[in-house]
């Protein structure tokens, strides 16, 4: 297989992006794909970074996973700055560019949504363009989903944006939209691009993500989907 890269954001913080991304490297890893999963950036704490550290089984060291990390609960950029640090662009794409080389999927997983400023001069937008990465957005299927979709779809350059795929994550409380944006979504954009993931009542912590069936053929179609749109990016959309 070509390694893969899938570039993991969402429509906001709390999303459920660091599920996705754990869930994603949990399943791979299960069916004998060789995985890496990286939360370069944190700032606040590194509960994303030990949760893809737990996904996968200890298999890479937290430092590895998540080399920046800053104490305040800001975006990185300023949570760096607050500690006089500044990141740059071509060493996070150097240490996933290496994370990457030896092995067959790198999931990363972005702080906040697509243009949270990261570093001095990086988004999200970056890494997905310097990675040629599949991004995955996710995003609450509650009322308002519709715009904030799009608003990400917009904002992803071009060849990106033909690649992009949708994660759909179901809430606790499904809202009086949430049945019919999946359908809406799919006439928007495009059937192969669209996802679902269920809300998963046993969650309460990583160890618990045993998989359901559901959840797998889910996480399955998305991969494939993955895989194809950056064989043929321009079939995609
Ligand atoms: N599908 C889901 N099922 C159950 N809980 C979820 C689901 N998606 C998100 N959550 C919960 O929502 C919270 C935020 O999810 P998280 O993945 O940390 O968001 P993000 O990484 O986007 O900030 C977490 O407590 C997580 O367990
Ligand atoms: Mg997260």
């Amino acid at each position: 297989m070509v390694p893969q890269t899938l570039v993991i954001t969402g429509t906001d913080s709390g999303v459920g992006k660091t599920v996705l991304t754990a869930l994603l490297a949990r399943h791979l890893r299960d069916s004998g794909t060789l995985v890496r999963a990286a939360k370069p950036l944190c700032s606040g704490g590194r509960e994303d970074a030990e949760a893809l550290h737990s996904a996968l089984d200890g298999a890479l060291s937290l430092d590895q996973i998540n080399p920046w990390y800053f104490r305040a609960p800001l975006a990185p950029l300023l949570a760096a700055r607050r500690e006089r640090r500044h990141v740059r662009q071509v060493e996070v794409l150097a240490h996933l560019r290496e994370m990457r080389a030896d092995c067959q999927v790198l999931l990363v997983e972005g702080a906040g949504g697509l243009l949270s400023p990261l570093g001095e001069d990086f988004d999200l937008r970056h890494l997905i363009i310097g990675l040629r990465a599949v991004p995955i957005v996710v995003a609450p299927n509650r009322l308002g989903v519709l715009n904030q979709v799009l608003l990400v779809r917009a904002a992803l350059p071009e060849a990106a944006r033909r690649r992009l795929q949708v994660v759909l994550m179901s809430e606790r409380q499904p809202d009086f939209s949430s049945h019919s944006n999946p359908a809406l979504l799919t006439e928007l954009i495009d059937v192969e691009h669209v996802h679902h993931l269920p809300w998963l009542r046993k969650l309460s912590s990583p160890t618990d993500w045993r998989i359901d069936p559901t959840v797998r053929r889910a996480l399955q179609r998305l991969f494939k989907c993955c895989v194809s749109c950056n064989r043929s990016p321009t079939a995609c959309g």
